[in-house]
């Protein structure tokens, strides 16, 4: 064998493909699987990730025969796509695609299915190995769930069974309890797959390589340098289509209880014995457990409805108007929190957490805001324009890592300001990073958990925003911001009440 002289003599970087298997998709219809699932299939074909014994199998109430579902998937795969189309993938990977039509709770339907999965297993070689991918609403998981037990599809004889499980996991603790019990009825632990999308990106697992794989940081990270930590999730966009899903559910359950906590988890836990799924678990689980959620609500919470304003340059209608959205609506579409983290690392450090939708521009990131100097042996120094050090974790878009700290202006005096060094991915690694979903779905094909969430995380969670839920659910009225704004007055004053801003991402 030649060696390839392009390749980097100290890149020892397998890649992971999959074995044989196939994914039964619930949901085909809807605009996950559409804009997410299928072109992440496709580009893990193309990047060669799949096996040729790769099947996808479609389940939905329309009258599509094969050739029709493939044709619908292929136009999906090719909008979405983030790597350059190649028809002669496309159609390997079309060869084992098939669709069962019929309805949820339809047991003709049902038989259909298992007899499909047999072909397959004999036609495309998939031996056994089926991932039930369930895209579908929270009210369907009930039935779906019982006709994947009663048609004995959770078991198999040869290969593995796995489930996978998008969020909503539940509304509160104790329905997130029930669903926790019903998938533990049919499946083990170890065959359960939940997604939270945000512990796909690289960027968010490079907040463990920045932590544990440097010398520079880890010594700094805790309450004796540490003032206060920020996680922002702003999106520009409003909730588009996404009515039904939404309203009723709110920014505090769509992407704080699971993307914004994980968040938290793996900026403020200990360093796990090693990256396996058992000891970061134990470790995410001992920190959302030592989560407080803030006494006085009134005073450390937000929530806010976005109104009529601007976006991208264009006059948006605000939430009320939206399509679908009733007039007396009071789902928030901007929360923010204070959380405190009572252990000996984290204990006076505040950890605010906002998310919200129509904000100014699409950010996501996590910035360590350190205490100040506690002496500036400068005379005539104006200390107002020098702010505190701060560490920014670019999640998106531009994703990389700032560090915020004062320099001296060029001058005969000794003036100082503050400037950032940055680290950009597309600067320092020449490949692209793979979207969130090429990761996880070929982490369950695998069948490789770290980055899945197990049910205690997910109840934790729900511990830490029920009681907060709950009094915003008392309230008569909810704030109000403007599209295109950084949120209401009530998110700023929840911070100056601590003497501190939120950053301007
Ligand atoms: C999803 C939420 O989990 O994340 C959406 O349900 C949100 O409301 C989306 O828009 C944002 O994902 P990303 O990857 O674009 O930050």
């Amino acid at each position: 064998m030649t060696n390839n002289p392009l390749r980097d003599p100290r890149d020892r970087r397998l890649p992971r493909i999959a074995g044989p298997c196939s994914i039964v998709l619930f949901g085909v219809t809807g605009d996950l699987a559409r804009k997410k699932l299928i072109p992440a299939i496709y580009d893990l074909a193309n990047r060669g990730l799949l096996p040729p014994g790769f099947a996808l199998v479609g389940f939905a109430r329309r009258d599509w025969e094969d050739g029709t579902f493939a044709e619908l998937m292929r136009e999906a795969a090719k909008a979405g796509a983030r790597t350059p189309w190649n028809e002669t993938v496309w159609e390997q990977l079309s060869a084992g695609i098939r669709f069962v039509p019929g309805a949820f709770d339809d047991d003709e339907a049902w038989v259909r299915l298992a007899t499909t999965l047999r072909e397959l297993d004999q036609q495309q070689g998939t031996g056994g190995n089926h991932a039930f991918y369930l895209s579908i609403p929270p009210g369907l998981f009930p039935t779906v769930v019982s006709k994947i037990d009663q048609h004995k599809l959770a078991v198999a004889d040869q290969g593995w069974r796995r489930v996978v499980v998008e969020k909503p996991f539940g509304n509160d603790l104790a329905s997130a309890k029930d669903l926790n019990q019903l998938i533990g009825n049919v499946f083990e632990d170890d065959q359960v797959f939940r997604i939270d999308h945000y512990l796909g990106k690289e960027t968010v697992q490079n907040i463990l390589a920045l932590r544990f794989a440097n010398q520079l940081f880890e010594p700094v990270w805790n309450s004796n340098y540490v003032d206060h930590v920020q996680i922002t999730m702003a999106e520009d966009i409003g909730i588009g289509s996404r009515a039904g899903y939404y309203d009723g559910i709110g920014a505090a359950r769509d992407v704080i209880q699971n993307h914004l906590l994980q968040l938290l988890a793996l900026v403020a836990m200990e360093e796990p014995v090693s990256f396996d799924a058992a000891s970061l678990r134990v470790e995410k689980q001992k920190v959302l457990a030592s989560v407080r959620p803030p006494t006085d609500l009134d005073r450390h919470t937000s929530h806010a409805q976005y109104t009529e304003g601007w976006a991208g340059g264009e006059e948006v209608p605000g939430y009320l108007q939206e399509d679908g959205i009733g007039v007396k609506s009071r789902t928030e579409t901007f929360a923010a929190i204070r959380l405190d983290i009572e252990n000996r690392r984290w204990a006076g450090v505040p950890f605010y957490l906002r998310a919200g939708k129509r904000l100014g521009r699409r950010v996501t990131e996590v910035a360590v805001v350190f205490k100040r100097a506690p002496h500036l042996p400068f005379e005539h120094i104006d200390v107002t324009e020098l702010g505190h050090n701060a560490l920014v974790m670019r999640i998106q878009p531009d994703e990389g890592v700032t560090m915020r700290f004062g320099a001296k202006v060029p001058g005969t005096a000794m003036e100082i300001r503050d400037v950032n060094m940055d680290f950009v991915y597309g600067g320092s690694f020449v490949e692209s990073s793979p979207e969130a979903y090429e990761r996880l779905i070929l982490d369950v094909l695998l069948g490789d958990p770290p980055l899945f969430p197990q049910h205690t995380e997910v109840e934790l969670a729900w511990q830490i925003l029920d009681p907060i839920i709950k009094h915003w659910s008392r309230k008569r009225r909810i704030d109000k911001y403007p599209a295109g704004s950084w949120g209401p007055q009530s998110a700023i004053d929840m911070l100056a009440a601590d003497g501190r801003t939120w950053r301007r991402p």
